[in-house]
């Protein structure tokens, strides 16, 4: 039976926050039963911030800078978390490594999107047009984007979703990167959000993550 309880996100972000819009764009429709409780921000420049206060959503900004180490950061975050007791985090675009005891914190329940088909292109550096250079100079015939559970690796929990695109003749990183974006991050990120909030995702004993119908 799936789930008909408006969940409550937390959305972490670092930089315009295109992922962000759409998410906020489908909790608005109701195509995700739930809300953006708060959006938090490692940069406190980011555009993301802007989107979420036009609509009315709390922010928070917790720069790497303003802390001692990455504990301490993250530390932080899980505590301004505590206030919201969100289901869910989403890290749309984020660009912090999150900690250990954050993920232990809320495991299983934190979610990323990464613009490679994983565990290609995936870990440490791996982020902005990065990816997409590496699928190109690799040869690859096509790439994509998944959406997986974060654990305590860089891009290595399970995952929960994949959609590819064709690396055609002529594309470069910047036009691979803006393929993905529009036609794959941007609908699957809601995708599996909404299937999230309606209690449709299910995490195996094995650790594989299957949708329910
Ligand atoms: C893009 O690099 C995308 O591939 C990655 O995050 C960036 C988009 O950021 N997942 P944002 O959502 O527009 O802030």
């Amino acid at each position: 039976m799936t789930n008909t309880v408006r969940r409550k996100l937390a959305v972490l972000v670092s930089g315009g926050g295109s992922n962000l819009q759409a998410l906020i764009d489908a909790t608005k429709c109701g195509v995700i039963n739930g809300e953006i409780a708060v959006v938090i921000s490692s940069s406190k420049d980011a555009y993301a911030i802007r989107r979420a206060q036009d609509n009315g959503i709390d922010t928070c900004v917790a720069a790497r800078a303003d802390f001692g180490c990455a504990e301490e950061r993250d530390g932080y975050i899980v505590s301004v978390l505590e206030n919201y007791k969100p289901d869910y985090v989403i890290t749309a675009g984020y660009l912090g490594i999150i900690t250990p005891s954050f993920v232990s914190r809320y495991r299983n329940r934190i979610v990323n999107i990464h613009p490679s088909l994983l565990p290609l292109h995936g870990g440490k550096g791996m982020y902005g047009i990065e990816p997409h250079r590496a699928a190109i100079n690799s040869g690859d015939k096509r790439s994509g984007a998944t959406v997986h559970f974060v654990d305590e690796g860089t891009d290595t929990g399970a995952i929960i979703m994949q959609r590819s695109v064709e690396i055609e003749d002529g594309d470069t990183p910047e036009s691979l990167q803006k393929k993905i974006l529009d036609n794959i991050e941007h609908p699957m990120l809601v995708e599996c959000v909404a299937h999230l909030c309606a209690g449709r995702v299910e995490v195996k004993p094995d650790g594989t993550v299957v949708i329910k119908d």
